[in-house]
């Protein structure tokens, strides 16, 4: 999704609001398989999270530092320092990510992924309140 619905304040929110909730559920869901031991379906659900993480969350944060955020920038010089901050949270979600990519290829501990996707929904939160509030006219 990009162009015109990521500059409306309640398409942009839509699309925040099911991509997260989506990210959240499963979150809990593979809590769950760990806590019953079933590691195997764990680790596959978690190439489902990560997927789900890449293809909407990390994708439309580039959309929108190939539009919006350069148009904001140039409409709205006041707010460069704004969508500077706004990029970093883009940037934690990518290394949080890869992170988690990387130790679970390593097979590393379900304790430490479970903690890591955990902060991403705690990451990407706050950014998008942030960006619907600093952006979009949010108050
Ligand atoms: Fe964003
Ligand atoms: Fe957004």
């Amino acid at each position: 999704m990009s162009g015109p619905a990521l500059r409306q304040l309640a398409a942009h929110r839509s699309i925040h609001e099911a991509a997260h909730g989506q990210v959240k559920d499963m979150t809990a869901s593979l809590r769950l398989l760990y806590e019953k031991g079933r590691d195997k379906e764990a680790r596959e659900a978690e190439k489902v999270i990560l997927e789900h993480w890449r293809d909407h969350i990390i994708a439309h944060a580039d959309s929108e530092e190939e539009g919006l955020y350069l148009d904001v920038r140039k409409e709205r010089p006041g707010l460069s320092e704004t969508v500077t901050q706004l990029m970093r949270d883009h940037d934690l979600l990518r290394k949080i990510t890869r992170e988690i990519e990387k130790n679970l290829e390593a097979d590393g501990s379900s304790d430490d992924r479970l903690s890591m996707y955990e902060s991403l929904l705690v990451v990407n939160w706050h950014h998008s309140r942030d960006e619907e509030k600093y952006l979009l006219g949010e108050s």
